[in-house]
């Protein structure tokens, strides 16, 4: 036992034998598991502190492996060194820990009867935060590989209940992605499984995250447990629901073709998986994931994220460097604080970035178009009183670039097949520790080549096919899907290492890479490719599940995706939508019309003044859900001290009887007066009644306000802030 360490148990009466029992909590909630040395280990309760049943019933094990009665999809598969199929697995100690005040660690360690292998399951409880982690490391000591075909990172058991899923998929509408789009669903005997097989954008189709409640989930009532898998990779969630209406969770990696040839004494550690369990609606579940992502898991999660204008809708493939300094003089001029420059700065003559069919490869400044080099711009932007960003996608190649041809070993081949194209790009091997020497080479070269550069926007677009590596042997071309996981990870971390405070944004065609595993290296996510105003109301509402606004990157932009009028949302529509995330834009400055400008540099002004940090540190309720389906959405941010809130409220259609948005509003002081004040009124319409009124906290709650925004695309901001 490592010293800090103790042993753990009460003891509990199981049937007519004394076992012992694990409790892993938060300040709210608790997993018991039955562990006793030499048995199986089992899954007792999860759920709030204040409800355990008095009397505890063994629900399912730990961690099921297939071999004894194999009764169930197994958690934990393996073939032994010897061929044996069958793990049969017991406990062989448990640890706990503290790593700080906040934090504390459990670590069952299971041991196979017969064969030298272990595997470690290891809980960490956040207590404030009321998230618990989980995941499983396998190691063995037996005389040759052994080939994993399933590990789980977390296989949770569920009583009996009438079990409701939310998942979060991309539904495409008018060909346009609109990434978290929510389906809810009640589960029905049988298997279930949401996954992801395109291993680099993990999260693009499907997010690896889920809620589970006993009907539907409501905000702010029942009981609700939350999962979320930290891997930028293949993954699947898996709910198999018995007969008799019991529920077994299995979520971790993909278990499709990826079989593990894993030698001995060398650790297979599962993804994180993350789990959040709320007795008071799913409201809750967001907030602890909001608060507990930004205490441990965001690069500088507690730091302000910029207002910045991204070049990419405004200009795309096609500009110079005299386009470029008015872009970053208009957006000095209109008071942001960043500009990022998008895709098309790199790659010569015949391998010139000037549209997606070349330069991924070949990272050297387009000499042609940009004379004065990224510095030269960093510099310009610095004189007007912004910084500079870029972006970069060093995981991708274009076949005909320098480096495609210098390097074909370092592509992702299936042996003799054809390479697909993606965006008429190919995919690096992260595997490969040169292909990984290589990205990290890329992006110190970049940095060193421009050290004014303090932001920068990591894209990847495109998934595997033809699955296969050149580095890996040919026994162990099924380890991939893992090894380029943790291939994209090792060389994320060095980077961190060597560039710690710079602002980094994941990107993978849009939300491709929104899943806890990769923001563990970036300040913040591009939410979606789809900036339209109306469908980014229904992606950010899902994505605020389970990421926080903070780093869920929301552009202004000219979008008119998914207006029956075919025009441009009105500007304090789009500037409410994008205020209510990590605001930016994304659009040519000098196509602004004066309104537009005028509407996007008060939203700017304001947003520096109080609208960024309620939103990015402030408590998320969502009030009105666009679900709702009955032509509004609404939702708010309350600052921790309960002082100030901000109410974000939107028409999504119109009728010729629509009623006038009757709203409650959540988490304020019921014993406080709130001043309430709408901020950025649309032009041409009078400010809301309830402007410059006074009402209690509990009035605001229980009563609500009267929002007459009925007309199409409507939307308000109010400001509340308690009176002295
Ligand atoms: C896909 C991203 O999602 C866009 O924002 C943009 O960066 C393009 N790639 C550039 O190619």
């Amino acid at each position: 036992m490592k010293a800090g360490m103790i042993a753990l148990g009460a003891l509990l009466a199981v049937g007519q034998v004394w076992a012992e029992q694990v409790r892993i909590e938060t300040e709210d909630t608790v997993i018991l598991l039955e562990a006793t040395k030499d048995r199986d280990v089992g899954w007792l309760y999860w759920g709030s502190k204040e409800n355990v049943p008095s009397s505890l019933g063994w629900q399912g094990p730990l961690l099921s492996a297939f071999g004894g009665w194999a009764e169930r999809d197994p958690a934990l598969r393996v073939t032994h060194a010897d061929g044996v199929l069958t793990t049969e697995l017991v406990l062989e100690k448990t640890e706990r820990m503290a790593l700080d005040a906040n934090r504390e660690r459990t670590v069952l360690t299971l041991r196979d009867k017969l064969y030298p292998m272990q595997v470690a399951v290891t809980f960490t409880a956040y207590k404030k935060e009321n998230v618990i982690t989980q995941s499983v490391t396998l190691t063995h000591q037996e005389p040759g590989d052994i080939t994993v075909h399933a590990m789980a990172s977390s296989a949770p058991s569920f009583p009996e209940g009438d079990w409701w899923l939310t998942s979060f998929q991309n539904r495409f509408l008018d060909r346009w992605p609109n990434e978290m789009h929510l389906f809810e669903e009640r589960l029905m005997p049988g298997t279930k499984r949401i996954a992801n097989y395109r291993s680099t954008r993990s999260a693009y189709f499907e997010n690896p995250s889920m809620l589970l409640s006993k009907g539907p989930a409501e905000e702010a009532n029942g009981e609700v447990y939350g999962m979320a898998l930290a891997w930028t990779g293949n993954w699947q969630l898996d709910f198999a629901m018995r007969t008799g209406r019991e529920l077994e969770v299995k979520a971790g990696m993909a278990e499709l073709g990826a079989d593990y040839r894993l030698p001995p004494n060398k650790p297979y550690v599962s993804p994180e998986a993350i789990l959040a369990y709320s007795a008071e609606g799913k409201g809750r579940i967001s907030r602890n994931l909001h608060d507990y992502a930004r205490n441990y898991v965001l690069v500088g999660g507690l730091k302000p994220n910029p207002i910045l204008l991204n070049s990419w809708e405004g200009v795309y493939f096609t500009f110079d460097e005299k386009k470029i300094k008015e872009m970053i003089k208009d957006a000095a001029e209109m008071g942001l604080e960043l500009f990022v420059l998008d895709d098309g700065w790199f790659g010569n003559g015949e391998n010139a970035r000037d549209g997606a069919n070349a330069g991924l490869g070949d990272w050297q400044v387009n000499a042609k178009k940009l004379p004065c080099g990224i510095q030269g711009l960093a510099d310009y932007a610095k004189a007007q009183g912004i910084r500079f960003g870029l972006w970069i996608e060093p995981e991708m190649v274009n076949p005909k670039s320098e480096l495609a041809k210098k390097h074909p070993d370092w592509v992702v081949k299936s042996g003799a097949r054809d390479i697909p194209q993606g965006r008429n790009q190919w995919l690096l091997d992260l595997t490969n520790p040169a292909v990984q020497d290589f990205v990290v080479q890329t992006f110190d070269d970049i940095m060193k080549s421009a050290p004014g550069i303090s932001y920068i926007k990591w894209d990847a677009n495109r998934t595997v096919a033809n699955v296969g590596s050149t580095y890996l042997p040919k026994d162990r071309q099924a380890n991939f899907w893992y090894d380029y996981a943790r291939g994209l990870y090792s060389a994320y971390a060095r980077i961190r290492e060597k560039y710690p405070d710079l602002e980094i944004q994941v990107c993978a065609s849009g939300g491709g890479r929104v899943d806890y595993g990769a923001l563990a290296y970036h300040n913040e996510f591009w939410t979606s490719d789809n900036t339209s105003a109306i469908r980014r109301i229904y992606i950010q509402w899902g994505t605020s599940h389970f990421y926080p606004a903070k780093a869920m990157a929301a552009h202004f932009s000219r979008s008119a995706v998914g207006n029956p009028l075919n025009v441009p949302f009105p500007a304090s529509f789009r500037l409410h939508v994008a205020l209510s995330g990590r605001f930016g834009f994304e659009l040519q400055p000098s196509h602004l019309t004066p309104q537009e400008r005028k509407v996007a540099e008060a939203g700017i002004k304001a947003a520096k003044e109080y609208i960024r940090d309620i939103v990015q540190f402030g408590d998320l309720y969502r009030l009105h859900s666009p679900y709702l389906r009955d032509g509004y959405a609404a939702l708010s941010y309350v600052t921790k001290d309960k002082t100030q809130a901000l109410v974000f409220a939107y028409s999504l259609d119109t009728a010729y009887d629509k009623e006038p948005l009757a709203l409650r509003l959540a988490g304020l002081d019921p014993n406080r007066s709130y001043k309430v004040e709408e901020v950025l009124t649309p032009d041409g319409r009078k400010p809301l009644p309830c402007s410059g009124q006074s009402h209690t906290g509990k009035a605001l709650m229980r009563d609500g306000l009267t929002l007459p925004i009925t007309k199409l695309y409507d939307s308000c901001l109010l400001r509340l802030r308690a009176e002295p």
